[in-house]
């Protein structure tokens, strides 16, 4: 029973250091392009028994400590009223973009959205048979947000955030309806089998932290108080929000995960011994190949206390990341020997 991820994530004291990658159930993988080339990725999402398979894939390859369930940040807002299509991210093809829009959308129960991933999760943990923890996850109201309103991808949702601006109440609403639907979603996970889930704030690093304090906050602690007051570990991730870290440090998650840009021994010697703390590999480093990724790791390993630290990337792994480099990271993390 390899429960290591979990343990550390209550703040145990381990053997090792837990590592896991995210986005590790995707494009880097051989067999999921050669998945890919039968099945869009919407048939793969919409299928339990193809998902659970995906999820398992970089499980049966390398010895990693946690799966994450495969999914997207947007499966769970049909459930909402609203209609999305990937090409290859998210697209929106009726944005909401006034609070006529959040008016009608109508927040779903639990067991309404995406039952799906739900679905997904029972099976892999029954075919993962105790071989690594099982990570649920869902995005941060205003990373979910994010696309609804811009109506795809970009590098800085300027109509998201003139929303915000505009009508603030209206945006409160939309954070409101989100977050109450995120945290339905995550404890729906959990009763299927997620050990533990993450909270995808992707986005909110877009933000002065002044703003993200007064109109997303507030929203984000209230999801967290409601999941982990159902008993379920709880872990938030920031992308892109250094300026946010002691903020996000006081969030009422049990774990916080970073991006490679955040100071992450900085801000343990910051927090003291206590707090989990998650991350953060540069992704380039592993693209970079099998001898930069076990350099960057071995750093890491050095400049972070062992105890209470879950090794992982500060974001998503590039599509075309040699696998190498993936063994890489885990040997290093497999070499250190902590001294009890
Ligand atoms: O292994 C895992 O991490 C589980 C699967 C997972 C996917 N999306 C599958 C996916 C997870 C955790 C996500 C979350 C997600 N999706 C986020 C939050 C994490 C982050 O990156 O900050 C966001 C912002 C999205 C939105 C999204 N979905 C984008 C921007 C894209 C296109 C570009 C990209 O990064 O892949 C997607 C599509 C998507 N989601 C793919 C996968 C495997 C690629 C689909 C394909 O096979 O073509």
């Amino acid at each position: 029973m390899n429960d290591l991820y979990l343990r550390t994530l209550r703040g145990e004291t381990t053997e090792r250091r837990p590592l896991w990658i995210m986005r590790q159930a995707g494009r880097y993988l051989p067999e999921y392009r050669a998945l890919r080339k039968e099945h869009s990725f919407e048939e793969l999402c919409a299928s339990p028994e193809l998902s659970a398979q995906v999820t398992l894939m970089p499980i049966e390859r390398y010895a990693l400590d946690a799966a994450i369930v495969f999914a997207d940040l947007m499966s769970p807002v049909s459930a909402l009223g609203v209609d999305v299509r990937f090409d290859p991210g998210p697209v929106i093809d009726k944005p909401i973009r006034d609070a006529a829009a959040i008016r009608a959308l109508r927040v779903p129960e639990g067991p309404e959205i995406a039952p799906e991933v739900p679905a997904t999760l029972s099976l892999v943990k029954d075919r993962l048979a105790g071989r690594a923890n099982l990570v649920g996850f869902a995005g941060s109201p205003f990373s979910i947000a994010a696309y609804l309103v811009q109506g795809r991808g970009g590098k800085d949702f300027a109509l998201l955030r003139a929303l915000l601006f505009e009508d603030p109440v209206a945006f409160g609403r939309l954070m409101e309806k989100l977050a109450q639907m995120s945290a339905r979603y995550l404890i729906e996970q959990h009763k299927a089998g997620a050990d533990a889930v993450q909270v995808f704030e992707s986005w909110g690093g877009i933000l002065s932290l002044d703003t993200w304090r007064a109109h997303v906050k507030p929203h984000v602690e209230r999801l967290l108080q409601e999941v982990r007051g159902a008993g379920v570990p709880t872990v938030m991730f920031a992308n892109g929000a250094p300026h946010m870290a002691e903020d996000l440090a006081k969030l009422p998650a049990d774990a916080l995960a970073l991006c490679w840009r955040c100071d992450l021994p900085g801000l343990r010697k910051q927090l003291g011994p206590d707090k989990v703390l998650q991350g953060n590999l540069d992704p380039a480093a592993l693209l970079a190949g099998p001898e930069p990724a076990r350099r960057a790791t071995e750093e890491l390993l050095a400049a972070m206390p062992p105890q209470r630290h879950i090794v992982n990337l500060g974001h998503g792994i590039q599509p075309e990341t040699p696998m190498e480099s993936v063994q890489a990271v885990i040997d290093a993390v497999h070499a250190e020997e902590l001294v009890a």
